[in-house]
């Protein structure tokens, strides 16, 4: 492991005033995207539509990274460059999803763990290989009667630390999500004590396992009521209780911490970033890698009018820039 490789990666991904745009999206995620536009689900639709985002005029100036899926880094443009040369030539990191999506977990209705350990030292190899410089692994955790479970808590730290230490080996950045889900109509309050007992958790396994903490990256979803609660609250709210929560339950030494957008509105998920940057000495680098607040125009954009790609990069880089200014709390309404 060089640390100072890890810790150099880190700095570039999480450098104001840019974040990191995931377009990771699984085969089935993304062909459920497709389908509820009515694009065609084929490997040539999901090949273009890859190609209009990661061809984005100037996305570079808000954008630091990538994160493909292992389809995408293997596919190249229509004038045959491939998606890696075309981002190493605007200085986008190259980024890749490593899990291999979520099983159900043994006796523990309603729960879900991650997969993707098997072979994995081969896989990263590769995809260092194929440039990749960082890489990403999922969790998830669904609130409800009790659950999630310590034991849910816990298996999925043990793997997300596993996956921590074999992409360090090989200087490669893990980034690691915890998400906990919007689903469900819990309160904030709720999603505070559930994330702070899961940061616990997940940083004791990491030191467990003699992760390098400065060489890692937090994805966590924010400190937010669920989709279907009946009280809902500010953006100062979700701020205040997101950083009070990493604050007191992630680690200092934590080389950066990105939030996912997990089903946000696009607004909101610029405007709970823009809220906690205007939250004064946050300890770390803070940023966004959204996958949906960012594409989402972009994408319902390109499916109806599939001809009209600078149409639909243009959605893409306003909230790539919109993002980017609330990256360092400039966004403005
Ligand atoms: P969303 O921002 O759409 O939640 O996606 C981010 C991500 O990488 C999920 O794994």
């Amino acid at each position: 492991m060089n640390k100072d490789i890890l810790i150099k990666t880190v700095a570039r991904l999480v450098s104001p005033p840019k974040g990191i745009l995931a377009i990771d999206e699984s085969l089935p995620t993304c062909n459920k995207r497709f389908e509820n536009l009515g694009v065609p689900t084929t490997e040539e639709k999901r090949r273009e539509y890859r190609e209009l985002l990661i061809t984005a005029p100037e996305i570079e100036k808000y954008i630091s990274g990538y994160i493909l899926f292992d389809e995408t880094i293997k596919q190249s443009a229509k004038n045959g460059e491939n998606f890696t040369s075309i981002l190493r030539a605007k200085g986008i990191e190259i980024g890749i999803k490593v899990d291999q999506g979520t099983v159900d977990f043994l006796l523990h209705l309603g729960e879900r763990i991650t997969k993707g350990l098997d072979g994995l030292s081969e896989r990263l190899q590769e995809y260092k290989n194929a440039g990749a410089t960082f890489a990403k692994w999922r969790a998830i955790y669904t609130i409800g009667e009790n659950i999630p479970s310590r034991d849910c808590m816990k298996e999925n730290a043990v793997s997300l630390a596993k996956y921590a230490f074999m992409c360090q080996e090989l200087d490669i950045v893990p980034i690691i999500e915890p998400e906990i889900l919007m689903d469900g109509g819990h309160s904030i309050e709720e999603c505070y004590k559930i994330t702070a007992q899961n940061f616990d958790i997940l940083f004791s396994k990491l030191q467990d396992l003699r992760v390098f903490i400065p060489g890692v990256i937090l994805k966590t979803s924010m400190v937010i009521p669920g989709k279907e609660a009946k009280i809902r609250v500010s953006s100062e709210k979700i701020a205040e209780m997101t950083i009070k929560c990493l604050k007191e339950h992630a680690s200092k030494d934590i080389g950066g911490i990105v939030f996912l957008s997990g089903g946000q509105s696009d607004k909101e998920a610029t405007l709970n970033l823009n809220a906690m940057h205007q939250i004064p000495e946050l300890s770390w680098p803070l940023t966004f890698s959204y996958g949906r607040a960012i594409q989402n125009e972009a994408l319902q954009s390109w499916a109806q009018n599939p001809n009209d790609i600078s149409g639909a990069q243009t959605f893409l880089v306003e909230r790539a820039k919109a993002n980017s200014l609330a990256s360092v709390g400039e966004y403005k309404k």
